[in-house]
């Protein structure tokens, strides 16, 4: 497994959520940490604030990803992975979603982490060991409610995202890794009630696996980890 020491990682939407607990767990195990936010003052204060800085990025503008990458580039000097782990689920039901919501949840769970991932790859090709961890959803493996047709759909893209990731980057070492949660208990689904037959899991436990996608050698290439936290007959 490839050591914590010395590798400068990423993290989106690291305010709340899997993204803060995908934090403090990184932090804890010595990454150096970027961590990006759309009021980067709304990141508590993690315990060692010598490895870490924090930085403004908005999924929905553009020009935020270059900055943060260039300022990451002058605290650190390298970069060699990036959480992609800010996302909005705003329904688009097929019967009545909005176009502001549908085209919301692609700016934000799609474009924006491919205008993030490409302006920092040249930086993860000189890692040789260069690290995209995309938290997607299982709702970007399967359609299972036409409420969150837009949701589902906009996460389709991004398991599509980590995909492309993974053939461009292959001979540089780069190697991207969907993870693909059912329900997770933040904020996103505090007004979503537990079905009888599932519960939600931790988002500490989406950091642990993000740590273990991290942390796997070039040699061995895991595309998806999927996190289901009830029964269904495909996973
Ligand atoms: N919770 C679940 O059940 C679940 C299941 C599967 C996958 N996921 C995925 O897990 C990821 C994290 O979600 P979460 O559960 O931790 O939800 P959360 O607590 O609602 O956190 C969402 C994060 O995304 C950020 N964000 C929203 N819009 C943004 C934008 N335009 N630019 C940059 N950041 C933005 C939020 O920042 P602000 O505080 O500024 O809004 C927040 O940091 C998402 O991609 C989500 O789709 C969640």
């Amino acid at each position: 497994m490839l050591s914590p020491e010395g590798r400068v990682i990423l993290v989106s939407g690291a305010n709340r959520g899997i993204g803060l607990a995908t934090a403090k767990h990184l932090g804890s195990l010595g990454y150096e940490l970027s961590l990006g936010a759309r009021q980067p003052g709304n990141i508590p204060q993690m315990e060692n604030r010598k490895n870490h800085m924090t930085h403004h990025w908005d999924a929905e503008i553009h020009g935020t990803s270059a900055a943060w990458v260039e300022a990451t580039i002058e605290r650190f000097g390298r970069i060699d992975g990036v959480v992609l782990n800010a996302g909005v689920e705003l329904g688009g039901s097929l019967e009545s979603g909005t176009e502001e919501e549908i085209d919301r949840m692609f700016a934000i769970n799609f474009k924006g982490p491919l205008w993030l991932v490409r302006a920092a790859l040249p930086y993860l090709r000189s890692s040789g060991k260069g690290r995209v961890i995309n938290v997607t959803s299982l709702a970007g493996k399967r359609m299972r409610k036409h409420e969150i047709l837009g949701y589902s759909a906009s996460k389709h893209a991004a398991m599509a995202l980590t995909h492309a990731i993974r053939q461009l980057g292959w001979d540089d070492g780069i190697r991207a890794t969907s993870i693909c949660p059912g329900l997770v208990e933040t904020r996103m689904t505090e007004n979503t009630a537990t079905p009888s037959d599932q519960f939600k899991l931790e988002p500490e436990t989406i950091a642990e696996t993000i740590s273990y996608a991290l942390a796997l050698p070039n040699s061995a290439v895991v595309a998806e980890i999927l996190l289901n936290s009830r029964y269904e007959p495909m996973f």
